[in-house]
């Protein structure tokens, strides 16, 4: 009753019944369930819900407001059950058969917790968790924090001693609505839902999934939920003070960095691996281990990684299927003097899931895709220049266009012509520059901004009115947009399309794929290095496919990206800082800043947010890169990470303390701007 967002809300009225009598009726009618209890406070107020459970024939636990989770296991223990099945009070349209599906797998699976909730695929509203007796009564012994008493699974979820599942419903619709109860707007949409219910299928005991689905189709103009997990989120903010986070112990980072600078020009052989993007004497220099989503530097600080390597690992660090793959290759050799068959099995792999592939090349970097794939096209057209927009590598053809293009020949800086992403005009005006001069367009199909509608039809359109080749570069969109990247999320078919980072997990490989009839001017185009048909890493990228495809890798990273991705926003939110804190992109990938009264990033500020969210054990640039090995043990440090950035944001501006002020060395400067 004591709901702080909607009072009294288990007792009002659904079509003229309680609101806790719909879910009991609903929970009555799974087939699995044999026993029902419904656990409250001790306090006056819910003297009424104990009363409505009374006239029903249904038990009642009363118990201590402030820990659920005593309230709830002591409850257990007074059903004879060794199972439990967690529903909360705030859906009335929980389906009986929801509920079943996930008590079926939980017991064929002989795990301690089982949810459908990381990710959802039905409708925040049918949340089912089902774990042991025992699993409640070690979680009530050892869950010490209060956030995991007021949430009583939350430590369940995130303990990785307990063995888990996540259960993903074959059958459902309406995945991103909000069903439960928490503000009046969800009352007056769930009593719309249940007048359909009445309308369409008579005044029933409980409904079903299908029902519940069929009801909803009658409304017009649904709204997607906005946020789910609200009430989580708010408990890891108010349980986050505003004190700064300890620093951490970085004395071998920082001396191997002098060691290093006496030997390796510019410290690291990535710049965005290097120092520099990091606050220098805040955030470590040198890394040791990774595990999953966990790496450890050399202080034996150790950090869950949202930079994954600048996106390779998509699938975590040292992934033991990838490892065991590498292992059985590396005994049997891999850089041969001639190719290896695992070359055409990969090669005929990548032309059945990537839209525009009938022939494919491989490379090492990213750079050797772009690169190797506009030299094609320059021989393919007989033209020179080449539009393009984003970041496309290291290579003089393109860093030419960029402010680091120190080396390179003023003849190919000309040749290189950069136009604004989403902007179909600019495009025109670029390639009008040079009338039929151009080789080829290239772009980042999708970085961290949507394409517009139809964008990237008519940049194929006027790409091929110039004379030009489309190319895709899906180094970044490449797997974490789905198996067959960008382009068949769009349903957009470039001529070439190029792919690198996360084909490998982590191991060396990229590659050019196209049309057949362009790739064969690579009999031709001189595309050739020594380490570009290297087994190992060919061995690893089949494996990286084989597990996308068949495993639940694509889950793990929606339920991992949305809940990071949401978090950061209610916290923003919450902080007064909704207006200030910007988030854009996938769930998998997205990029976040802090935008003064100007419109400009505010640089101090989301240094001060790094500092303290590095310093909580996360390691983070400005983008968010999810990988399938984030874990709620992971997801649940990051949110407490970013609790404290917020909360450290809230206090400098509430106190008008100049940012700078608060950060422990200087703000780093980006090497360049090219998205
Ligand atoms: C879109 C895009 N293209 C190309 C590259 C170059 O890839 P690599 O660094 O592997 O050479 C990158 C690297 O970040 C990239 O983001």
């Amino acid at each position: 009753m004591g709901s702080s967002r909607l009072k009294g809300k288990s007792l009002s009225k659904i079509c003229g019944e309680p609101l806790l009598l719909k879910v009991l009726n609903q929970v009555k009618g799974s087939s699995l369930i044999t026993d029902c209890i419904v656990v409250t406070t001790d306090l006056v107020e819910d003297n009424a819900i104990q009363e409505l459970c009374q006239e029903n024939n249904c038990k009642v636990f009363r118990g201590n407001k402030d820990d659920v989770l005593s309230r709830y296991s002591k409850a257990a223990e007074i059903t004879n059950s060794d199972v439990v099945v967690r529903i909360t009070g705030d859906c009335p349209l929980i389906a009986p058969d929801t509920i079943d599906e996930v008590i079926k797998e939980f017991l064929n699976a002989k795990c301690s917790y089982a949810s459908n909730t990381f990710p959802y695929t039905r409708s925040e509203g049918q949340d089912v968790e089902v774990f042991s007796v025992d699993t409640l009564r070690y979680t009530a012994k050892n869950a010490f924090e209060e956030i995991d008493k007021e949430h009583v699974t939350l430590f369940m979820k995130k303990n990785r001693l307990i063995s888990k599942i996540n259960v993903s419903h074959q059958y459902y619709a309406f995945t991103d609505l909000k069903l439960s109860v928490d503000y009046n707007e969800d009352l007056n949409f769930v009593r719309k839902i249940w007048s359909n219910l009445e309308k369409e299928f008579s005044k029933k005991e409980f409904y079903t999934y299908s029902e519940i689905v069929m009801a909803l189709k009658k409304i017009e103009n649904i709204k997607s939920k906005n946020i789910i997990n609200d009430g989580l989120y708010m408990s890891i903010l108010n349980s986050t003070n505003d004190a700064p986070a300890e620093p951490l112990s970085l004395s071998n980072s920082l001396s191997l960095l002098d060691e290093s600078n006496k030997y390796i020009p510019g410290g690291a052989q990535t710049y965005s691996k290097s120092w520099r993007p990091h606050i220098k004497g805040v955030s470590p220099i040198f890394l040791e281990s990774g595990k999953g989503s966990i790496v450890k530097d050399v202080d034996n600080n150790e950090f869950v990684d949202l930079i994954q390597g600048l996106l390779p690992n998509i699938l975590g660090y040292a992934n033991d299927e990838i490892n065991k793959t590498i292992t059985e290759i590396a005994k049997k050799g891999h850089s041969f003097s001639l190719p290896h068959k695992l070359e055409i099995d990969l090669a005929k792999k990548l032309c059945q899931i990537i839209p525009c592939a009938e022939k494919v090349r491989f490379g090492k970097n990213g750079s050797d895709a772009t690169a190797g794939a506009v030299r094609v096209a320059r021989a393919y057209t007989g033209k020179e220049n080449v539009a393009v927009c984003g970041y496309h590598g290291w290579q003089d053809w393109f860093i030419g266009s960029t402010s680091r293009k120190a080396g390179v020949p003023k003849g190919t800086i000309d040749l290189v012509h950069t136009f604004k992403y989403n902007d179909l005009v600019d495009l025109e005006r670029v390639l009008m520059k040079k009338k039929g001069q151009f080789a080829a367009v290239i772009l980042e199909p999708v970085n961290f901004f949507w394409p517009k509608e139809n964008y990237l039809r008519e940049v194929k359109e006027i790409a091929h009115k110039h004379g030009a080749l489309l190319i895709f570069d899906e180094i970044c969109s490449g797997f974490h947009f789905g198996i067959g990247g960008a382009q068949e999320l769009f349903g957009v078919k470039p001529d070439l399309a190029t792919f690198g980072k996360a084909m490998g997990n982590g191991w060396p490989i990229s590659c050019i794929a196209g049309k057949s009839e362009i790739m064969q001017v690579f009999e031709d185009a001189f595309f050739s290095f020594t380490f570009a048909g290297d087994v190992a890493s060919i061995a690893a990228s089949l494996k990286v496919i084989e597990i996308l495809e068949k495993g639940n890798a694509y889950e793990n990273m929606r339920a991992a990206g949305i809940t990071i991705c949401d978090g950061a926003k209610a916290m923003a939110k919450a902080t007064g800082l909704g207006d200030y804190f910007k988030l854009h992109g996938h769930h998998n990938w997205s990029i976040f800043d802090f935008i003064d009264q100007n419109g400009n990033s505010d640089s101090a500020i989301k240094a001060l947010w790094i500092q303290e969210v590095t310093r909580s054990g996360v390691l983070i640039l400005t983008t968010i890169n999810i990988s399938a090995s984030l874990d709620q043990y992971c997801v649940d440090k990051v949110l407490k990470a970013f609790a404290k950035g917020f909360k450290r944001v809230k206090y400098c501006r509430d106190n008008k303390l100049d940012p700078k002020d608060l950060i422990d060395g200087p703000i780093p400067i980006p090497a360049f701007k090219a998205r």
